[in-house]
C-alpha cells in the first residue's frame, strides 16, 4: 500500500474524514504525540490498528472526541462520574484521558474486553477537525510500531508506518511530546495510571486525592496485576544500553568523562553539553520539564540511529511535568539506575 503524506488542508481533512468513516486508518497529529486513528465504533477498522502497530490485542485503545456531547450521543459510556465532569471542565480539550464505565456502542476491540473505556478530547485543531469531518469518535493509540518511542513528528510515523496505512497528516512537531495523562475515575479514589502533560498536582487541585498507580514509578513485580494493561508490556528499550544516573551536576560529568568504555554517549541536560567529552544527546534544560517532555522521544529515536553502545542518562525529576519523562525513561532504562553519593 502506498502511504501518502497530507498537509492539513480543508480538502485533505475531508478526505481523511471520509477514509475514516469508511473503515480506513489515518495517522493524525495531536498535541501530545501522533495517533493512528480508526472509526472507534467499527471493530473491523479498529483491528487494522493492532495489525499495523503489531500491538497485543489485550491492550485497550483511547477513544477521541471533538465535543463533550459526543460521549452521550455515541453511547460511549454507561455513566459520566461526577469527577469526570470536573476534570473535563478544567482540562478538556487537552492532554488528559479519563477512564469511565464502558457504554454499549464501544466494540470489544477498543476496550480489549474490559468494562471500562478511555476517553480523550484533544486540543489540537487538526485532530478536532478530522474527528468532526469523520463524524465518529476515533480510536487512536500512538502511531508508532509497538515497542518503539511514540512519534512526535510526521517523519517518525512515516518511518514506522510506511506501506502499512494509506494516509499520514503532517501537522509538524507535537507540542507536549509525551502521551496524555491517563486517570481512572471508576474507583472512589481516582488512580493516575500514566503521567503526562497534565500533572498529578493539577489533577488533585480539581478532584482532591488521586492515588498514583505503583507501576508509574516502580518496576512491576512478577505476577502483579496491571491496573492499565499498557504498563505490563515491555516498553521501548534503546538498542544501546541505557543507564540512568542520579547525582549532582558535577558528579554526573565526572563519572562520564572518566569512563573508559567505547562508544559512550550522554543523554543529558542542555547545560551539561559543553562540559562533556563524549557525544551528547541533550533532552532539555535542567529546570524546563515541558521542554524535556517535548524532546525526549525524538532524542531517543536519534540515539537509535547512532552507533553508540552505552548511554548514561541524567535521571529526570519525579515531580510536576517531569514525572512523565521519568516514567518513560525509567522503562527505557529497564529500571537501571546508578546513584552517586
Ligand atoms: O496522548 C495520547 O494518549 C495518545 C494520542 C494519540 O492521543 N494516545 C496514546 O494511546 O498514547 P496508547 O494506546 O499508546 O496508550 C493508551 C494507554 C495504554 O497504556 C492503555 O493500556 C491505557 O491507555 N488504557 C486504555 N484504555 C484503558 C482502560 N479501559 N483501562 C486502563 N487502561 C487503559
Ligand atoms: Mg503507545
Amino acid at each position: 500500500m502506498e502511504t501518502r503524506l497530507l498537509l492539513p488542508t480543508k480538502e485533505n481533512i475531508e478526505l481523511s474524514g471520509n477514509a475514516l468513516r469508511n473503515g480506513e486508518l489515518v495517522a493524525v497529529p495531536t498535541e501530545t504525540v501522533y495517533g493512528l486513528a480508526a472509526n472507534a465504533l467499527n471493530g473491523t477498522a479498529v483491528r487494522k490498528i493492532f495489525t499495523a502497530k503489531g500491538r497485543p490485542m489485550d491492550n485497550p485503545l483511547i477513544v477521541h472526541i471533538s465535543d463533550f456531547s459526543q460521549i452521550e450521543r455515541f453511547n460511549l459510556v454507561r455513566e459520566i462520574p461526577e469527577k469526570a465532569y470536573l476534570l473535563a471542565e478544567k482540562f478538556w480539550p487537552g492532554p488528559l484521558t479519563v477512564i469511565m464505565p464502558k457504554g454499549s456502542a464501544v466494540p470489544n476491540e477498543v476496550s480489549a474486553g474490559l468494562d471500562t473505556v478511555a476517553i480523550r478530547y484533544p486540543s489540537h485543531p487538526v485532530t478536532q477537525a478530522v474527528i468532526t469531518a469523520a463524524d465518529c469518535p476515533l480510536a487512536a493509540p500512538s502511531a508508532n510500531t509497538s515497542g518503539i518511542p511514540s512519534p512526535t513528528a510526521a517523519r517518525h510515523v512515516m518511518h514506522d508506518m510506511n506501506g502499512k496505512i494509506p494516509y499520514i497528516i503532517d501537522g509538524g512537531m507535537c507540542e507536549v511530546g509525551v502521551e496524555s495523562t491517563v486517570i481512572t475515575v471508576v474507583p472512589d479514589v481516582p488512580i493516575l495510571l500514566r503521567p503526562g502533560g497534565i500533572t498529578l498536582e493539577q489533577l488533585e487541585s480539581v478532584i482532591g486525592k488521586v492515588e498514583v498507580s505503583e507501576a508509574v514509578l516502580y518496576k512491576m513485580k512478577e505476577g502483579q496485576k496491571a491496573e492499565s494493561p499498557g504498563m505490563k508490556y515491555k516498553h521501548y528499550a534503546p538498542k544501546a544500553n541505557l543507564i540512568l544516573i542520579k547525582s549532582s551536576d558535577d558528579k554526573y560529568i565526572e563519572y562520564i568523562n572518566s569512563c573508559k568504555k567505547e562508544n559512550v554517549a550522554a543523554l543529558c541536560y542542555n547545560e551539561d553539553v559543553e562540559k562533556l567529552n563524549v557525544k551528547a544527546f541533550p533532552y532539555g534544560n535542567k529546570n524546563d520539564y515541558a521542554q524535556q517532555a517535548n524532546r525526549i522521544f525524538d532524542v531517543l529515536r536519534e540515539i537509535d540511529e547512532s552507533d553508540v553502545k552505552t548511554v548514561y542518562g541524567r535521571c529526570p525529576d519525579t515531580k510536576g511535568a517531569a514525572m512523565a519523562v521519568y516514567n518513560r525513561l525509567i522503562r527505557a532504562a529497564g529500571f537501571e539506575v546508578i546513584e552517586l553519593a
